[in-house]
């Protein structure tokens, strides 16, 4: 790892005070920086808290929101709890996979989207479910995959417009 990006994962660090207590926190400034927990970075962590590495894994695989593979700058998780499953869930998953190129738990080449699925939402009334970057889509169908994808992959290029001016 460079040394700004060293720094920057110290700088996670020190904003909550070194302190061991906000090891969750630290690793959701990182996987919010990076889309995932890159080694390195859990390294620093390690030892700047005095954790061991073994234990910060251990929490990084424990949540769902954490990866500590590359994922890609949009994740998308189909749901496939019962509910969403016998209203369709399985064929909207198809249709990412058919569109995106990739299964479950996979990236892009290009880096832009992840695809995972989920067991249930809590939200199984208005299913099947797909969350798009945090954003919850409603009783989605097959003709919703596209409109999601491109919605997302707008939303990349206005920030980078955003971040140009
Ligand atoms: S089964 Fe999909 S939200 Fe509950």
């Amino acid at each position: 790892m460079v040394e700004a990006e060293e720094l920057k994962v110290k700088s996670f660090i020190t904003k909550h005070n070194n302190e061991k207590k906000a090891l969750i926190a630290i690793l959701q400034d990182i996987q919010a920086e990076y889309n995932y927990l890159p080694q390195e970075a859990l390294k620093i962590v390690s030892v700047c808290l005095d954790i061991p590495l073994i234990d910060i894994i251990g929490v990084a695989t424990f949540y769902r929101a954490f990866s500590l593979e590359p994922r890609g700058q949009h994740l998308i998780t189909v749901c496939l709890g019962t509910a969403c499953h016998v209203r369709g869930g399985p064929k909207i998953l198809e249709e990412f996979e058919r569109k995106l190129n990739i299964r479950p738990g996979e990236t892009t080449e290009d880096c832009q989207f992840s695809l995972d699925t989920v067991a249930c939402l809590g939200c199984c009334a208005i299913g099947p479910v797909v969350v798009a970057d945090g954003d919850y889509y409603a009783q989605t169908t097959i003709r919703s995959v596209d409109s999601i994808l491109k919605k997302h992959r707008k939303k990349e290029k206005k920030n980078e417009e955003h971040q140009k001016n």
